[in-house]
């Protein structure tokens, strides 16, 4: 193949990573279960590198284009995306941030370790007026349970101006909807627990930049503060990425069926889809009660938090305290998943109608 070639997002899921072609070597990596290593060379210690978390790293960092870093859940690598803000200074951040990234800017704002400024990402002036005081502009673009989306280009020209940095959790797009370094961000996060690993059975985080001095620093906080993950939940991770463009598309076309039929639904007030990915979210006619009811009626769709896993999960978000008053006690959040669409259509049309 010409140098000039590059593969495809999906080829280079597949192929990377896999050991060098000798006749007789396994056609995947192994997992490198070793605390410390012998002295004089790299690794030296299972906290500070590991070859397993490396192969994922790589391939991360590949698609995202930057350096990849793994972390033991997405919220530690929240954690270490929020303490690029100097002591004291200041996050604007979406007002409907995943839950634990506002639970945790909340709790770090009663410690004084910086000050939040809440913007709707959706609203480009009012992003744009919280930038002069900002260190840290963080997006979720679809936020997360709402859905709204952020003009990016925008967002991250004027924030390279005023020498803000820009942390984007692209957990619901995926590298392979959307790439923001390449629109201008500094730092990408993922809860990789979600669509990456993609099949329910592996929490872990992620960090991707392609700043030298942020991946030090990202990488010094992972290191000291042990927030590392297990080798098998790297290899698990890696593992369940091969197939990601499969499981995405799938899912995406699904999404966008049930969108759309979902709308004409006589007990359903209001869906929101933002026109990409496979989370959708509805509102229902007869309140917190009706949504309630679609939670314990559905058969084929799992009643649980989290998404991005090849089977179909929903939940009222409001269940938890965690989430702002803002998101209606109504709206139930689909992570629509592989299955076939009119087995998913029959079970929330059953449960929908009770
Ligand atoms: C958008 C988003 N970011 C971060 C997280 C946190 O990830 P984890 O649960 O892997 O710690 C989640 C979890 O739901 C999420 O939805």
């Amino acid at each position: 193949m010409s140098d000039q070639h590059r593969s495809s997002p999906a080829t280079r899921l597949v192929g990377m990573g896999r050991p060098d072609r000798s006749p007789g070597a396994a056609v995947g990596p192994g997992i490198e279960l070793s605390s410390t290593y012998v002295a004089g060379g790299t690794p030296a210690y299972g906290r500070f590198s590991n070859r397993t978390w490396e192969v994922l790293e790589d391939t991360l960092g590949d698609l995202e284009g930057g350096r990849a870093l793994s972390f033991a859940s997405g919220m530690a690598a929240v954690s270490a995306c929020l303490a690029l803000t100097p002591p004291g200074g200041t996050v604007v951040l979406p007002h409907h941030s995943y839950n634990g990234t506002g639970a945790l800017v909340d709790l770090l704002e009663r410690r004084g370790a910086l000050r939040a400024v809440r913007v709707d990402p959706a609203d480009t002036a009012a992003v744009l007026a919280a930038l002069p005081s900002a260190d840290v502009l963080w997006i979720e673009s679809p936020t997360n349970p709402m859905l709204e989306i952020a003009d990016l280009p925008t967002l991250f020209a004027a924030a390279g101006k005023a020498g803000v940095r820009t942390v984007v959790d692209n957990t619901f797009n995926t590298p392979l909807l959307l790439q923001p370094l390449q629109l201008g961000a500094d730092v990408v996060l993922h809860s990789v627990t979600k669509y990456l690993a993609g099949h329910s059975d592996v929490v872990l985080g992620a960090t991707i930049t392609a700043d030298e001095q942020l991946y030090a620093t990202l990488l010094t906080h992972r290191t000291l503060h042990g927030a590392i993950p297990g080798p098998h939940e790297a290899w698990l991770a890696l593992r369940g990425m091969r197939t990601l463009h499969l499981r995405l598309e799938r899912a995406c076309e699904n999404a966008v069926e049930l969108a759309r039929r979902l709308k004409e639904h006589p007990a359903v007030a209001r869906v929101r889809y933002p026109g990409r990915g496979a989370i959708v979210c509805l509102e229902t006619v007869g309140g917190q009660a009706a949504a309630e009811a679609l939670e314990q009626r559905v058969q084929v769709w799992l009643p649980a938090t989290s998404l991005g896993g090849v089977e179909s999960t929903l939940e009222r978000r409001r269940r938890h305290a965690a989430e702002p008053e803002s998101v209606p006690v109504e709206l139930v959040r689909l992570s629509v998943g592989i299955e076939a669409v009119e087995d998913l259509w029959a079970d929330i049309d059953q449960a929908l109608r009770g």
